[in-house]
């Protein structure tokens, strides 16, 4: 079932009208803008007013994000819960440091332009404490920071955003590390549900969850159908598994433990391989950036 990201706001109480959302619009020109082929846009900012209508409407105590990227999520979901007035954290895990430099295409109203900036940098210059304070960065890649959150005693868990790595197996891992620390009824939003190569979350939302849960309890968010593409945003979609309707399978029992005990040792092995050629790709790309004496 596909769903415009106006019915979806509607039927979760939010506005479907673009001029409310001025506020999300705003910060994702500081946090989401993109820029490509001599050209700024805003992208899929629409996840904003979804995000924030979503955690209005469940509440959630504790909300899990893998992938903070440069934040526009994790802000969008902690204003939620301030304009609500209910106690929220949002844990956001990434593995690009707050304190590194990142290229960063923003608008601080003057205009978008091309920067390197660093997360703390932003958010210091343009967002409140009170803010800014619900909000906990996790430095460290999904598998090492997910390994450790019973030890570090992090708190179970009301609603997950999976928008980190979006190939396959990296998909399943935060899926299955999200289940791992969930609480029943927990709700989980996948970003990019799209046939994309190197994309793997329409595969996992279709091979792995909908055949097991009821009817409607999955549902295909269309978050730019239907609304103003003027500003540059393109086609996109999410999928969301809603807690509150999975009664065929509790989402504890997604996968079966012998699942996950094979899934995790191969994970790992591919993980670490994906991090070594990275880092031998990078390597040899300085090499070949040195200037020739
Ligand atoms: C699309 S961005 C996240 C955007 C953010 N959720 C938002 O709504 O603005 C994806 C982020 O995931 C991070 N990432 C990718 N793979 C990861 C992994 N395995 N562990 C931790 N972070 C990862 C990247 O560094 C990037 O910043």
């Amino acid at each position: 079932m596909i769903v415009s990201v106006k019915q979806k706001l509607a039927q979760l109480g939010g506005s479907a009208e673009i001029k409310k959302w001025d506020q999300q619009r705003h910060w994702a020109r500081l946090t989401a803008m993109k820029y490509s082929s001599g050209n700024f846009h805003l992208g899929h900012w629409w996840r904003g007013p979804l995000l924030y209508s979503l955690v209005q409407y469940y509440k959630p105590r504790h909300i899990l994000e893998f992938g903070t990227g440069r934040g526009y999520g994790a802000l969008c979901m902690g204003q939620a819960s301030l304009d609500a007035q209910f106690e929220c954290t949002i844990w956001t895990i990434d593995n690009v440091p707050p304190t590194q430099q990142q290229e960063w295409a923003i608008d601080e109203g003057t205009g978008p332009e091309l920067r390197q900036l660093t997360l703390k940098q932003v958010w210091d210059k343009h967002f409140p404490t009170k803010l800014t304070r619900r909000i906990k960065l996790l430095t460290g890649d999904s598998m090492s920071v997910m390994r450790l959150w019973r030890h570090k005693r992090r708190p179970a868990i009301d609603f997950c955003f999976i928008d980190g790595g979006h190939n396959y197996w990296t998909v399943k891992h935060d899926f299955i590390a999200g289940l791992d620390v969930a609480r029943s009824r927990c709700s989980f939003l996948f970003d990019d549900y799209t046939e994309r190569k190197g994309y793997g979350v329409t595969r996992l939302v279709n091979r792995d969850i909908i055949p097991r849960v009821s009817r409607g309890a999955v549902e295909v968010l269309d978050t730019c159908s239907h609304v103003d593409t003027s500003d540059g945003s393109v086609v996109h979609r999410m999928a969301l598994l809603n807690g509150m309707q999975v009664d065929t399978i509790p989402l504890g029992q997604f996968y079966s433990p012998l699942t996950v005990k094979v899934f995790v040792p191969i994970y790992k092995v591919y993980s670490y391989s994906r991090n070594i050629a990275s880092c031998l790709r990078a390597k040899c790309l300085r090499g070949m950036a040195l200037p020739i004496h």
